[in-house]
C-alpha cells in the first residue's frame, strides 16, 4: 500500500518504518526543515533503539521516503496517518492545534478513497471534528477518518509496535475494515485487531494510559508507606502481582511518572470528565500526587546531607524513564533545580540524554560517564535505570566519591550488598 506518515516524532517515524519494512511504500512527512533534513541525510533524529537499521534498510530497499511539505506528496496515498504531537493545552485539555491543521492541509489534496488515520492521542469527538474540517476543504467527499491509537513505549518502541498486545481500530464501516486488516497483516495477527466505534477508541487510549498511571502512583505511595513501617515494597509488588487479576507489570516504585504522556493525558481526561460532567476525581489525586512526589525527591537527598559542608551531587539519569533522549516532563526536571535552590552543586551523566536535556538544564556540569559524575561528590543519585548504571564499577564509584552516599529512586542494586560494599545506601519502598 502507499503510506503517508504526517509527524516524524517517535510514534510517526517508528510507524512509517515498521510499515515500509513490512512491504508498503511510506513517506514521512514532517514541518520541521530540520527534522527532514536530518533523515534525507540517512540520520534518525531522535534516539530510539533499532530505528537506524530500518532507516537505512528501507531507504535502500526503496520503501521509504521523506518530505517537507503535505501537498503533492500525499496525492496517491490509499492511507494518510497523522502522527502529530497533541501537548496539553491552556486548560489542561489536549491541544489539537497541529491535527486539525493537517486535517485542513491534507483536504486539498487527497484522492478519492484515501483512509485517514488519526494515530494522534485524541480525545472523544477529534476524529468527527476532522471529518468535518476536510469535509469542508475537500472536493470529493469520498474518504474515511479512522482513529487507530498507539500503544508503543519509548524506548521499545519497534518491539511493542511489531508485537502488540492489541490494535484497535475505531470504524464502523466494513470496507475501511478491510482495509485496516490488510494494512496490519503484515505486522500482526488478525486476531489482535479490536474494532470499535470511532468515539470507543478514542476514549481507549485514555482509559489506557491513565489505568497505568495510576498503578505507579498507588505503588509510590505503598513505597512510602514500607518505609515508615519496616516493609519491603519489592516484596509487596510480586506479592500482589502474583494475583492474575491484577498481573506484575507497572507496579515498579520511582521518583514519579512523567514522558510525554502519562501526564498530558491523564489531565485532558480528568478535562473531557468535566466537559461532560462525569468527574475522573481518582485521576486527579494521581496528578496530585505524582507533582508532590517530584516535589519530595530533593528533600529525601537533602535530609542525608550535612548542607553547610555538603553541597557535591552526582546525578546519574534525567530523561524520564531509560533507553531514550526524551525530557518531556522528566522529574530531573523539578529535581534538579529544586537541589540547585538550595545551594547544591550538579554533576550529570546521561548516556543518550545530555543534547535534549542542556537545553533545558541551566547550570549543571555535563559528565562523560557515570565514574566522571561520581567524582568528589556528597550524593550520588540515581534517578533513571539504564541497563550501563547496573553493571558499573561499584569500587572505582565509591573511590571516586567524597562521601559513599548513594540515593538510588530505581531500586537498581541490591541493599544488603550496597552496605557491605561500605557505601551509605539509601533506595525506595525498602524499609
Ligand atoms: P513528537 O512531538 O515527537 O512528534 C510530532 C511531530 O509532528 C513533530 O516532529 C512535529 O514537527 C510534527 N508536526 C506537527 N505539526 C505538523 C504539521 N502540521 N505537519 C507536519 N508535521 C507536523 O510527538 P510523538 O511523541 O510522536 O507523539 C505524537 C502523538 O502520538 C501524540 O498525540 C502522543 O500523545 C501520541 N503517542 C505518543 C507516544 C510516545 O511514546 N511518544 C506513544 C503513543 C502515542
Ligand atoms: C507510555 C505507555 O506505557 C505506552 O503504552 C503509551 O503508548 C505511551 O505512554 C504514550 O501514550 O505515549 P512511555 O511514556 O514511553 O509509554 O513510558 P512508560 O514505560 O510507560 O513509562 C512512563 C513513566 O512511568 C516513566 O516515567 C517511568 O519511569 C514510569 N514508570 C513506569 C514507573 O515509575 N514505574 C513503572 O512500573 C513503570
Amino acid at each position: 500500500m502507499k503510506i503517508s506518515v504526517i509527524g516524524c516524532g517517535y510514534v510517526g517515524l517508528v510507524s512509517g518504518f515498521c510499515f515500509a519494512d513490512s512491504g508498503h511504500k511510506v513517506t514521512c512527512i514532517d514541518n520541521n526543515d530540520q527534522k527532514i533534513k536530518l533523515l534525507k541525510d540517512n540520520k534518525v533524529p531522535i534516539y530510539e533503539p533499532g530505528l537506524n537499521e530500518l532507516l537505512l534498510k528501507n531507504i535502500e530497499n526503496g520503501n521509504l521516503a521523506f518530505e517537507l511539505n503535505i501537498s503533492e506528496n500525499i496525492k496517491d496515498s490509499e492511507i494518510v496517518l497523522i502522527a502529530v504531537g497533541t501537548p496539553t493545552g491552556k486548560n489542561g485539555d489536549a491541544n489539537l492545534t497541529f491535527v486539525y491543521q493537517c486535517a485542513r492541509e491534507i483536504a486539498e489534496f487527497i484522492s478519492p478513497n484515501t483512509q485517514i488515520i488519526i494515530k494522534s492521542t485524541v480525545p472523544v469527538g477529534t476524529c468527527d471534528e476532522v471529518e468535518n474540517i476536510i469535509k469542508e476543504n475537500c472536493i470529493h467527499s469520498e474518504f474515511s477518518v479512522i482513529s487507530n491509537p498507539e500503544f508503543l513505549r519509548e524506548g521499545n518502541a519497534i518491539s511493542d509496535f511489531i508485537n502488540p498486545d492489541r490494535v484497535v481500530i475505531g470504524t464502523d464501516d466494513q470496507t475501511n475494515k478491510r482495509i485496516m486488516i490488510n494494512l496490519y497483516k503484515s505486522i500482526t495477527n488478525e486476531d489482535k485487531i479490536l474494532f470499535t466505534s470511532r468515539r470507543s477508541s478514542e476514549l481507549i487510549k485514555y482509559a489506557s494510559n491513565s489505568m497505568l498511571a495510576m498503578r505507579i502512583i498507588f505503588i509510590n505511595e505503598i513505597a512510602d508507606l514500607c518505609e515508615k513501617i519496616g516493609a519491603d515494597v519489592t516484596d509487596i509488588a510480586k506479592g500482589i502481582g502474583l494475583d492474575k487479576r491484577i498481573g506484575p507489570h507497572f507496579l515498579e516504585p520511582g521518583p514519579g511518572f512523567g514522558g510525554s504522556c502519562f501526564p498530558k493525558d491523564a489531565r485532558a481526561l480528568i478535562e473531557s470528565g468535566k466537559k461532560y460532567d462525569a468527574p475522573q476525581t481518582l485521576l486527579e489525586s494521581v496528578i496530585l500526587g505524582n507533582e508532590n512526589r517530584k516535589k519530595n525527591i530533593s528533600k529525601k537527598i537533602l535530609n542525608k546531607l550535612d548542607k553547610q559542608t555538603e553541597n557535591q551531587i552526582g546525578i546519574l539519569g534525567v530523561t524520564f524513564k531509560a533507553e531514550t533522549d526524551d525530557m518531556r516532563e522528566s522529574p530531573s526536571l523539578i529535581i534538579i533545580p529544586d537541589l540547585q535552590e538550595n545551594g547544591m552543586n550538579i554533576s550529570v551523566y546521561d548516556p543518550e540524554g545530555e543534547k535534549e536535556a542542556s537545553k533545558i538544564l541551566k547550570d549543571v556540569n555535563w559528565k562523560k560517564s557515570a565514574y566522571e559524575a561520581a567524582e568528589n561528590v556528597d550524593c550520588l543519585v540515581i534517578l533513571t535505570d539504564w541497563e550501563e548504571f547496573k553493571n558499573l564499577d561499584l569500587d572505582k564509584i565509591k573511590n571516586s566519591m567524597k562521601r559513599p552516599l548513594i540515593y538510588d529512586f530505581r531500586n537498581i542494586f541490591d541493599p544488603d550488598m550496597m552496605t557491605e560494599l561500605g557505601f551509605e545506601y539509601f533506595s525506595i519502598g525498602r524499609g
